[in-house]
């Protein structure tokens, strides 16, 4: 039998990953913040100062990778860099740079080995329209702009840093637009996922429901 996958697609600041947490806590699985290889992606290619038009440049840097995975810790090069990843400018970079083929194709092998027993949840733009096209339940998670903006405001703001709401609101549509538009792997629902959208739902409810539709699944 094949492993397990579930997979929660969505855009920015929609929940996805504390969604995706949730659901692997609740059933013993492993996860895959796949939006955390595109961001350490665009933090070496920034080092190495690649730029983020260089397609062949970036693809070769996110071959090269020297990663390790300590529960939801990104290691780089043997330093600890989750703090980093979380920056808005290495987000705003990773977005930029994972509209190439060759840097989404670099990355192909090393999220399929996330697949492992007893099972994964992964989470992303193109988990279950690209990645793991056979995942078992494929979530697509939405929520309004103005909803997102507020979390991601009140997310910085608790860890001291200074946010301004028009602007994160602004930041987050353009985020969007750039996944929605791209040619290879655009954000957009799987012709087979369940629409969940959370703008009213707390993540106690949002958990339930997917571990609801899993379960109804088996
Ligand atoms: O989800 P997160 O904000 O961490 O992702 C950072 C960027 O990486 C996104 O804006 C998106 O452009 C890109 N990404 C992607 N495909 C994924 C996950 C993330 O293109 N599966």
């Amino acid at each position: 039998a094949q492993i397990p996958v579930i997979t929660i697609d969505g855009p920015t600041a929609s929940g996805k990953g504390t969604l995706a947490a949730g659901v692997a806590q609740a059933l013993g699985y492993h996860t895959l913040d796949s939006g955390s290889l595109y961001r350490v992606t665009a933090l070496a290619a920034r080092r190495a100062q690649v730029a983020a038009d260089d397609e062949a440049g970036l693809a070769a840097v996110a071959r090269g990778l020297h990663l390790q995975f300590e529960g939801t810790n990104v290691i780089l090069d043997g330093v600890d860099v989750t703090e980093r990843l979380r920056d808005e400018a290495v987000g705003a970079m990773a977005s930029q740079i994972s509209v190439w083929p060759q840097v989404r194709a670099a990355l192909f092998d090393l999220q399929c080995g996330f697949r492992q027993l007893p099972g994964l949840v992964a989470d992303g733009r193109d988990m279950g329209t690209v990645i793991f096209p056979q995942a078992g339940l494929k979530v697509f998670l939405t929520a309004t702009p103005a909803a997102r903006a507020e979390r991601r405001h009140k997310q910085l703001i608790s860890k001291g840093i200074p946010a301004s709401l028009d602007s994160l609101r602004a930041d987050l549509e353009a985020r969007d637009a750039r996944d929605k538009n791209r040619s290879t792997a655009p954000l957009k629902p799987a012709q087979d996922a369940l629409l969940l959208d959370n703008s009213l739902l707390g993540i106690e409810a949002s958990v339930q429901q997917v571990i609801a539709w899993w379960n109804a699944r088996l």
